[in-house]
């Protein structure tokens, strides 16, 4: 089994997390969660979105969540842009990456950004242009990736076409969202060895939610197949506005304990994660959702 020595965990629990929690949290909370995830050893985190406050109320105030931050030598943080308008905001911030997004189903890219995959990749081409006028490094996701909510299977060759043109755009990193985790193992390596033939395995991440607890398998799966980069969120926080009844992504606790017991190292503490974790659990009034984090908490309490 090949596997490699190490992995860069994307936290996404400040955006993809928090943007689908109903119970509205202060810039100021926003901000606390990812000081305490840095603290915690995360070095790339997604802090918030430059999308329209109408379509996603929680991730309104990103730039005073940016603003909040200090900077920290290695730690990156990134905000996601839909369009010009959210990339003027995110330039206007001080955002120094950003992450962009485009479907490989056309409904679900209907609903997400009101328009169509094409016209999305058009938007996005001028983000593109935008961010490297202003030396903004860009990450890219395709969503859908092993399933759309609206129109059911998705074909690879739709996800490698997609992921494609965001290499070409200069994404330096595509990940691969199973934005409903519907997922399985071997759908995952199906869909990453055909997406592999148009863009670089070094170029590709995956961002699996976890709505049938199959994302830590699939991760396996694709760290396999040489993939290196996995997106999770501190708690298995949040879901997709657009997808309804999606899960979170996969709990980061969950993710850093296999791969610290399989000797593969992602420079997490899972002591200060654990307490990350409660941290927004309790400003969210909910409870937690690693099954990582309970077993720690209750081995920590006694139990067995
Ligand atoms: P639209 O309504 O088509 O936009 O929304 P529009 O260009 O027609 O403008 C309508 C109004 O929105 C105007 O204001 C614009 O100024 C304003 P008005 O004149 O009515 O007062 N507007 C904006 N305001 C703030 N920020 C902006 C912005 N753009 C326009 N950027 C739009 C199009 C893309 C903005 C909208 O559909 C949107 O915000 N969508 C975002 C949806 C979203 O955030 N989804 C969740 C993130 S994606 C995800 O979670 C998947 C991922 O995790 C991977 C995976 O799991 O698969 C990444
Ligand atoms: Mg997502």
């Amino acid at each position: 089994m090949s596997l490699p020595d190490s992995v860069r965990i994307v936290e996404v629990g400040p955006r993809d997390g928090l943007q689908n929690e109903s119970k509205q949290v202060s810039p100021q909370v926003r901000a606390e969660l990812v000081e305490r995830l840095v603290f915690a050893g995360l070095k790339h985190i997604e802090v918030g979105s430059f999308v329209s406050p109408k379509w996603v109320p929680q991730m309104a105030d990103s730039a005073k969540v940016l603003a909040a931050l200090e900077d920290v030598p290695d730690v990156t943080y990134s905000v996601l842009v839909p369009n010009m308008h959210g990339m003027g905001n995110a330039v206007e911030a001080g955002a120094k990456e950003i992450a962009v997004f485009a479907a490989a189903s056309e409904t679900f890219s209907q609903r997400n950004t009101n328009c169509s995959i094409g016209e999305s990749l058009e938007r996005l081409s001028l983000v593109a242009a935008e961010a490297a006028r202003h030396k903004i490094a860009v990450r890219g996701y395709v969503s859908c990736v092993l399933g759309c909510p609206y129109e059911g299977a998705v074909n690879p060759d739709m996800v490698a076409s997609v992921a494609k043109q965001l290499d070409e755009l200069g994404c330096f990193e595509i990940s691969l969202g199973d934005t409903i985790g519907v997922g399985t193992p071997k759908a995952a390596e199906r869909l990453i060895e055909t997406v592999a033939t148009d863009v670089p395995l070094d170029h590709l991440a995956v961002h699996f939610h976890d709505t049938y607890g199959q994302a830590l398998p699939n991760t396996l799966v694709a760290l396999q197949l040489g993939i290196a980069t996995v997106d999770t969120s501190v708690g298995g926080l949040g879901g997709c506005p657009y997808a309804p009844g999606a899960a979170g992504n996969v709990a980061t606790e969950e993710v850093a304990y296999m791969l610290s017991g399989m000797g593969i190292t992602t420079g997490i503490d899972l002591e200060r994660l654990l307490a990350a974790g409660d941290f927004i659990d309790g400003r969210l009034g909910r409870t937690r959702r690693s099954r990582v984090a309970e077993a720690l908490r209750a081995s920590a309490n006694g139990g067995g």
